[in-house]
């Protein structure tokens, strides 16, 4: 029965008992605390824990999901693959124990005529959670399993959960028994290998929440969950195995057809010898998961689902090579698994342009460093045998790692097939190294080198800052502390002086999401101060960098904390403008375009995005344009408060890695049109940000592309310098602005037909030349020797040359010598014909006389040699250098 068959008899028999279809979820997880859906149930998260109502009481689905924590069994057992599909039902406090169990009862052992999947209920075996009796006697009342068929395993096996905190609860396990040939009887208990009873169904009965999930059984119960739900998670492939008759999930009609074409490409036969079994089913798994994460909107990079999506594609490729394929493999591969997937994902045929250029383009990246860093890695190799010790040190492994990206399993990978060990240890200690001094970086910005607990300390004494700058740009401040960065006391400081000052309210933007801090001034009775840094140390907490102007500055003092109005302002159309700008990538380019970083200040914006090549100038065009016609729109912008489920509900673009409270701060521009969380500050309406200049785009990094922009006042001003050098060159080339463009091509044109004229002037003149050249040719001792220094031909012409007077004295031995000067340099070229050559001279002999005295040297054949030199004055002395290496060779 074909996978797809499956699928379908799977939603047909739930749908037909009351539940809702509902369609497949993306990998990349709705719930943020997963970095993809491992789960058939992640999507119904909300309704398993009360948070939201469930909008219906029975639910079933097929979910693609993708689990990696096994990566490195993949291919060597039969049941771990990074990608699969969970086929589920769920009830929300619908039916419990026995509903789940009747159901999944009746479809696979209902006939296969009647649309049941049609196993033979005595290959059937279910375990339950140790104390759970109500579904031991459920399996007993209902299916009629035999006693001794219904075992009890501990938490290890029959609890579950996603590995965070969310919901959980005890399980029941479906078993099928593959017969004796697989292994000893005695039931999924006693079956530890897992190869003989096969689980295909988990039906778990969520009825608790959990947190601090420390591993598999170690979690803490927080309590019930309003309602007894029921979630199940059929191995789709799994089944299809058994159904297809085949030995494991590699073989299914959905993964074999890429692992033949890699054997196929390889030329070896699967089946014969373990370890190429592997490097396939490898490829087979890792080509599909790689197909189906980037279908899904990631793209390879260097962290979280980037990475693995990365590792996926790398390993994949790796393995081919291992095999023995040096080509390209991918754009073999990618469309034979397309093919397989596309009757249950139909976009992955309309997507696939996109998909392959993303999946190819990290291929050859990966190509590259391969061939640059397996040289660095064999002559690491070969220094430490010589010294002794099979062994890569940290370091070695690091820079790897870090000069030529290799992962660190490739490299554990490689030096394991050399039979060299590596240094693990040394290498995660660098890497935490090279993290903790990142860290340490951004901390030391946000503290300068005031230890944070210093601020700690006047957080927990005055509590966190009055924070004002979403409403005003002025405030009456009490100073709560100054914190210098010298030793000294910092109670009181003057003019000149640099300190950190915390108020008790401020109206002034801490440096965040991508927005610069806020400038503007702090003034009190006698004395100002300028704002240069305002950054938040510790949450909650404001700290200002100040320079004082004039006066003494105290801690206790009353002062007014003031926003440049024009800064805020201009910064403000900058942050609007990235928002603007990132709305219409995604209109132009579609919603992949996702940004991946931003940073804007007063006049300036830059977004960085998940994009593969460069941009065209259509694109450029269209993005600019739709950006502006937004502007000019006037946008209303608007900022409000909710949860996140709900942020996410309404569409609200959250940044992957970034960390949210309870409440997020959802800011939009015309409504649904940009929606993004966000906690900068903004215009009003969207024509206050007035002008949005592209001012450039560039490749920041394998698939991530960069968009620089002008903003406000500063895209005005971009725009009239652009505008007056046009009319520079306009004037320049007395000509109208727009017909510019006409009148440079024309000069070109007219440009290449003079050189073209000069080029045959050249010529004629050369013919000219050779005439009287061979005209003046010497005799020595029997050999006519020709030497000449016609000026400014290049090397090219010079051989020209030189050869048409060969020519002319084809009736005897002869040698033509030719020396020319063009700008400050010297071509020389020496052409001898075969009569010469039969009298033991050679070109290369009279160049290499010619050349020692215009300082050069050169080479070739005996026939002809070319060289050149750097002293145009030794010209004459090279030629008759020249002349007296053919006398002395001549014998005379
Ligand atoms: N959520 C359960 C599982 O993944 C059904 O096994």
């Amino acid at each position: 029965m074909q996978t797809a068959e499956i699928r379908r008899r799977f939603l047909e028999h739930f749908a037909q008992r009351g539940h809702t279809v509902v369609p497949s979820a993306s990998l990349i997880s709705p719930d943020p605390s997963l970095l993809f859906t491992v789960a058939g149930m992640v999507p119904f998260i909300p309704y398993l824990t009360g948070r939201e109502p469930a909008p219906y009481p029975r639910a079933t689905s097929v979910q693609k999901c993708v689990r990696t924590l096994d990566i490195e069994e993949v291919g060597k057992t039969t049941r771990h693959g990074t990608f699969f599909q969970m086929n589920g039902n769920f009830s929300f406090g619908d039916y419990f124990k026995d509903g789940a169990i009747q159901h999944a009862w009746e479809l696979i052992t209902g006939r296969v005529e009647d649309g049941g999947l049609g196993f033979d209920p005595e290959q059937i075996w279910a375990t339950v959670y140790l104390d759970d009796d109500e579904a031991a006697d459920a399996w007993h009342r209902i299916a009629g399993l035999p006693k001794e068929r219904i075992q009890r395993l501990g938490k290890a096996d029959n609890y579950w959960h996603t590995g965070a905190p969310g919901p959980a609860g005890p399980c029941s396990e479906i078993y099928i028994d593959r017969g004796p040939e697989f292994g000893p009887d005695g039931g999924p208990a006693v079956d530890t290998a897992g190869d003989r009873f096969l689980e295909i169904w988990n039906l778990v009965f969520m009825q608790y929440e959990i947190d601090e999930v420390r591993g598999k059984e170690e979690f803490r119960i927080l309590g019930e969950l309003p309602k007894k739900n029921i979630d199940t998670g059929m191995g789709l492939e799994r089944v299809a195995y058994l159904l297809q008759g085949v030995d494991n999930m590699y073989e299914i009609d959905e993964v074999a057809p890429v692992l033949r074409r890699a054997a196929e490409l390889a030329g070896v036969t699967y089946g014969r010898d373990h370890e190429v079994d592997v490097r396939l089913r490898v490829v087979a798994d890792h080509v599909r998961s790689g197909l189906m994460l980037i279908g899904d909107g990631i793209t390879p990079g260097n962290e979280g689902r980037g990475y693995i999506l990365r590792r996926l594609l790398r390993r994949a490729v790796r393995s081919m090579k291992l095999l023995g394929i040096d080509e390209a493999t991918l754009p073999e591969l990618l469309p034979v698994s397309r093919d397989a997937m596309s009757a249950s994902y139909p976009e992955l045929a309309t997507d696939f342009a996109r998909i392959s250029a993303i999946a190819y383009a990290e291929e050859e990246a990966f190509r590259r460093t391969l061939s640059a860093g397996t040289t660095l890695f064999d002559t690491a190799v070969k220094q430490a045998r010589a010294a002794g010790k099979p062994a890569l040190s940290g370091d070695q492994a690091f820079s790897l790692h870090d000069t030529y990206g290799f992962p660190i399993d490739v490299t554990l990978e490689m030096a394991a097939e050399q039979g060299v060990t590596v240094d693990e240890e040394g290498f995660r200690a660098l890497m935490k190294e090279q993290r903790d001094r990142a860290r340490a970086d951004a901390r030391a910005k946000r503290t300068g080198s005031v230890d944070v607990a210093a601020y700690r300390r006047l957080l927990a004494e005055h509590g966190p800052t009055d924070w004002q700058a979403y409403d005003t740009l002025r405030t009456d401040s009490r100073v709560l502390a100054l914190v210098s960065e010298s030793e000294e006391d910092a109670a009181t400081t003057g003019p000149g002086e640099i300190v950190r000052v915390v108020l008790d309210r401020t109206p002034f933007y801490a440096e965040s999401g991508g927005q610069v801090a806020d400038a503007g001034v702090l003034a009190w009775d006698g004395g100002r101060a300028e704002v240069i840094d305002v950054q938040r140390p510790v949450k909650g907490l404001v700290a200002h960098q100040v320079r004082v102007l004039e006066g003494e500055l105290r801690e206790g003092a009353e002062l007014t904390a003031e926003v440049d109005y024009e800064w805020r302002l201009s910064a403000c159309q900058a942050h609007s403008g990235t928002h603007v700008v990132h709305a219409a990538l995604r209109q132009v380019l579609g919603p992949q375009a996702l940004q991946s970083g931003s940073y804007n200040r007063p006049g300036y914006l830059r977004l960085d995005f998940a994009w593969q090549g460069a941009l065209s100038r259509q694109q450029r065009t269209d993005i600019e344009d739709v950006a502006n016609a937004a502007v000019r729109a006037d946008h209303k912008v608007t900022a409000s408060y909710m949860t996140l489920p709900e942020a996410q509900a309404v569409g609200a673009l959250a940044l992957f890695g970034e960390t949210y409270g309870e409440q997020v701060r959802v800011v939009e521009i015309g409504g649904p049109w940009s929606r993004e969380l966000c906690g900068g500050t903004h215009v009003r309406g969207s024509a206050q940000i007035g002008t949005l200049a592209l001012t450039g785009e560039s490749s920041v990094g394998s698939g991530s592309r960069r968009v620089e922009a002008a903003v406000g006042l500063e895209g005005f001003r971009y725009l009239a310098r652009e505008r007056d050098l046009v009319r520079q060159l306009a004037d320049l080339l007395k000509s109208p602005q727009d017909g510019l463009v006409e009148r440079v091509s024309g000069m070109l044109a007219r440009l290449r037909d003079v050189d073209k004229e000069l080029a045959e002037l050249r010529a004629q003149q050369s013919v000219a030349a050779a005439g009287q050249l061979a005209a003046a040719a010497k005799d020595v001792d029997g050999v006519a020797v020709v030497t000449g220094s016609p000026s400014g031909l290049n090397g090219g012409d010079l051989r020209t040359l030189a050869l048409d007077v060969r020519g002319r004295l084809s009736d005897r031995p002869a040698v033509v010598l030719l020396a020319s000067e063009a700008g400050g340099k010297v071509a020389l070229v020496a052409a001898l014909n075969p009569a010469a050559l039969e009298r033991g001279l050679s070109a290369n002999d009279v160049l290499r006389a010619a050349a020692a005295p215009v300082g050069g040297r050169g080479g070739g054949k005996t026939d002809i040699a070319q060289g050149g030199g750097t002293d145009p004055a030794g010209i004459p002395a090279a030629l008759q250098a020249g002349e007296q290496a053919v006398a002395t060779a001549t014998g005379r």
